[in-house]
């Protein structure tokens, strides 16, 4: 399965690596240009035990790739995950302007059906909010060439 990651923190670097190296052909987006080449590169951002033998091994075999190109990773994955950061708030609510961005992002882009999947720690109700920053691309009238279905996963 074709499968985007969008965020490739410590989450999502983690879940992009782990589902490629269950047979998925995964593609993880970042907005950090440094971070995505220094994985392209070969080298890791962060430290994980064993992290590092297994995003070579995917990398190699071209079933984990890295980029910044926010159309090629719409474009990609039926499966999109959300795994941007949700810092705390002045208030210490999380902060979803991460989570949002990304949805717009996605809800913009797309033309065909795609899952979207909040991996983000997010509070409940933030997937009506995700829904709702593709709204944009609906009122031009997208809504019937494409569908989406969006849910929330339980985070650690
Ligand atoms: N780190 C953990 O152990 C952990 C555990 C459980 C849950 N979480 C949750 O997972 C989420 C991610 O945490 P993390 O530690 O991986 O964060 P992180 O800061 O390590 O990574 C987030 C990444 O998202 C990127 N990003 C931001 N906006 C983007 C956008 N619009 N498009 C593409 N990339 C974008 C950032 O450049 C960054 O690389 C948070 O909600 C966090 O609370 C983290």
């Amino acid at each position: 399965m074709k499968i985007t990651v969008v965020g490739t923190g410590y989450v999502g670097l983690v879940t992009g690596a782990c589902l490629a190296e269950m047979g998925n052909h995964v593609l993880c987006l970042d907005v950090d240009p440094r971070k995505i080449d220094m994985l392209n590169a070969g080298g890791i951002p962060i430290h994980e035990p064993g992290l590092e033998e297994v995003v070579q091994r995917n990398a190699e075999a071209k079933r984990l790739e890295f980029t910044t190109d926010v159309d090629r990773a719409v474009a990609h994955g039926t499966l999109q995950f959300i795994a941007v950061g949700t810092p705390p708030d002045e208030d210490g609510s999380a902060d979803l302007q991460y989570v949002v961005a990304a949805a717009r992002a996605i809800g913009e882009r797309m033309t065909d059906y795609k899952v979207v999947i909040d991996k983000s720690t997010v509070p409940v109700g933030t997937a009506d909010k995700v829904r709702a920053a593709r709204a944009p691309r609906r009122s031009r009238g997208a809504a019937s060439r494409s569908s989406t279905r969006w849910s929330a996963t339980p985070s650690s």
